[in-house]
């Protein structure tokens, strides 16, 4: 009898740590994201989009200035023209106010298989405190971007 509740209860358990891990992951890819950007790969010292100084003037709803830096990865597929970024590859656009203060940054990485309807890419909007504000398959960023889906659903320059 006591042995079924406490079988019971370890079932329990598991199945509570398991929603937990589930429901935690995709915030921990957010983070290890910005973790990369910030320390193990500085995304400052990356090349800019080609042909893009920093603080060029940008639309909504971004920012008034942007500063994009592009992977080498990334950098090396527009530069070449390739059709699509490659695998692992990160856009990384700082997001300005029009008094140029840095009011958020916004990665666009590209995962293969992660989001076929969505062009394989990662999104990612974070606060320069590092708290991320919308990670993952966002709907918002996907429905936007979607008009560029023909450009790998890229606004800034054509990859094609
Ligand atoms: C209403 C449309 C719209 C939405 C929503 C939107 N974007 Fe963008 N995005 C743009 C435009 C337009 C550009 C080109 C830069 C500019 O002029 O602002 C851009 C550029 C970018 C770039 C630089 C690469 C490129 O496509 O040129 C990144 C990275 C990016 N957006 C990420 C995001 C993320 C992450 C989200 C969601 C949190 C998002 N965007 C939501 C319109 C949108």
């Amino acid at each position: 009898m006591k042995k079924g509740l406490v079988v019971c209860c370890v079932i329990l358990m598991i199945g509570l740590l398991a929603a937990c891990v589930a429901k935690m992951s995709p915030m921990a890819q957010g983070d290890a994201v910005i973790s990369y950007l910030n320390k193990t790969d500085p995304y400052q010292q990356w090349q800019l989009w080609p042909g893009k100084g920093k603080l060029y003037p940008g639309k909504k709803p971004h920012g008034a200035f942007l500063t994009t830096y592009v992977s080498k990865g990334a950098y090396n597929a527009i530069k070449n023209k390739s059709g699509s970024i490659p695998e692992g590859a990160m856009i990384v656009k700082e997001n300005y106010s029009p008094a140029k203060k840095l009011a958020a940054i916004t990665v666009m990485y590209k995962k293969s298989g992660y989001s076929p309807d969505g062009g394989d890419w990662f999104w990612l909007k974070y606060a320069p405190d590092g708290k991320i504000m919308k990670e993952g398959k966002v709907g918002g960023c996907i429905n936007c971007h979607a008009s560029v889906k023909a450009n790998d659903w890229l606004f800034t320059g054509s990859v094609m």
